[in-house]
């Protein structure tokens, strides 16, 4: 296992595009805490922002893989509890439907993270997640999981209760669905149809385009902020 990420280098006279595809490339092997992690830098300091902005004090992640995000969410969430006193009980829960790789690099009972193994599409999921949360949880949820129209949907239409009004919902991935941006031909599509999907049946939510602050992202159009309970309830638990 590597402890550091693939080398990039700016060639300040190569195209942007060219750059975008060694970054692409160089964040599916970046590495936290001696784990496997699979974020852009850029994505992670726009997380810390929303964490911090929306008090969340719950991730719920779909999609945990090696658990190096798991491991980065739960450290974010800690110290803004004990260094910063911005929230009170922190808390992962991460699904996948297959742990693996997860158990062996971060063990089966990481502190902080409940690791649920799952089928996203499994319709009894959200009242197993919802069992988990503390009374009146602040959830952050993270889509991370195919990037297909089918999975993205589900996890919108399903884990969007989850979101209080000023929380996120954080799709990742819809560079899938942006030519200039897409990696790999074989990959699937459907993020951003499933977003936009989605948005036309809750008006409650927002796209925030603004909160791309970086310039480089792999969520174009995925962060979405819930701005009001339509049907009068709070975030549902
Ligand atoms: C991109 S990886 C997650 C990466 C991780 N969040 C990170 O940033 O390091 C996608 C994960 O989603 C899982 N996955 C794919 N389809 C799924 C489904 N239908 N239900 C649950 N997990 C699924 C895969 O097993 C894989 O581990």
């Amino acid at each position: 296992m590597e402890l550091l990420p693939p080398y990039v280098e700016a060639d300040l006279t190569a195209p942007l595009r060219d750059y975008w595809l060694k970054r692409e490339g160089q964040h599916v092997k970046d590495v936290y805490a001696g784990v496997r992690i699979q974020k852009m830098p850029e994505d992670l300091r726009v997380y810390e922002h929303l964490l911090w902005i929306s008090r969340a004090d719950t991730v719920i992640e779909l999609g945990t893989n090696h658990g190096g995000s798991a491991l980065w969410f739960r450290d974010r969430l800690t110290t803004m509890a004990t260094t910063y006193g911005r929230i009170e009980e922190p808390r992962v829960i991460s699904i996948d439907r297959d742990h693996t790789k997860a158990v062996e690099a971060i063990g089966a009972a990481p502190p902080g993270i409940t690791l649920l193994t799952a089928d996203l599409q499994d319709e009894d999921l959200p009242d197993r997640v919802s069992a988990l949360l503390a009374p009146g949880a602040r959830c952050l949820v993270v889509e991370d999981t195919l990037h297909a129209y089918e999975t993205t949907k589900t996890a919108l239409d399903r884990f969007a209760r989850f979101v209080p009004v000023g929380g996120f919902f954080v799709v990742e991935d819809g560079i899938v669905d942006v030519p200039d941006l897409r990696p790999d031909k074989d990959l699937p599509r459907g993020v951003l149809p499933a977003i936009h999907d989605f948005l036309a049946a809750n008006p409650d939510f927002r796209v925030r385009r603004d909160l791309e602050r970086y310039g480089l992202t792999c969520f174009p159009g995925g962060f979405l902020e819930r701005v009001n309970a339509l049907d009068g309830r709070e975030a549902a638990s």
